[in-house]
């Protein structure tokens, strides 16, 4: 018992995140991971367009498409009953049909740019809008229903 209390510190020493408590497997640690892929994938996306790094056509594309079907997958992560260690407002919970549609308006969004990334070759001006409104569409969810 004692070895494996240690243990555990020992790998909380290592890395932080396998230890703010949050179990893989449950619905929080499942849609957090989703988050996460989403925002690497969008910020690669993002870094593409504004030479943060190179573009590339066929990255860029795959990418929107990962980002597409991401998006699609952390709502149904969402529980019943809030988790305490969760940073997801109660309004999520309180204004369930006002956040289905934010997470509607992302999927739109994901889809549009998907559509928009097909038009080969790829022209990274008219790539702007599309991410654009991707990236409003997190924030707008995440001002409304997120605590930072
Ligand atoms: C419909 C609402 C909604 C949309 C749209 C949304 N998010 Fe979130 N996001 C949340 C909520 C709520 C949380 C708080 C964590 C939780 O409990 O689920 C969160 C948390 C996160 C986190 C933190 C995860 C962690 O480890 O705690 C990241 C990163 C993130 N979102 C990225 C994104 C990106 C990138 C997009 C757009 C591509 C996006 N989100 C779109 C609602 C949304």
């Amino acid at each position: 018992m004692i070895a494996r209390t240690l243990l555990l510190l020992t790998l909380c020493g290592l890395t932080l995140t396998a230890c703010d408590r949050v179990d893989p497997n449950s619905p929080l640690g499942q849609r957090k991971a989703l988050f996460k892929q989403m925002l690497n994938t969008s910020e690669d996306l993002g870094g593409m367009l504004r030479g943060r790094i190179g573009f590339d056509e066929q990255r860029f594309a795959e990418g929107a498409v990962k980002l597409d079907q991401l998006s699609r997958q952390p709502w149904q992560h969402f529980p019943q009953v809030r988790e305490e260690n969760s940073s997801a407002r109660d309004e999520v919970w309180q204004r369930q049909e006002r956040f289905d549609q934010l997470a509607r308006d992302l999927e739109a969004s994901t889809a549009a740019l998907v559509a928009a990334s097909a038009q080969t070759p790829l022209k990274t001006a008219a790539l702007a809008a599309p991410v654009d409104r991707v990236e409003k569409a997190c924030k707008a969810c995440h001002e409304e229903f997120r605590v930072y």
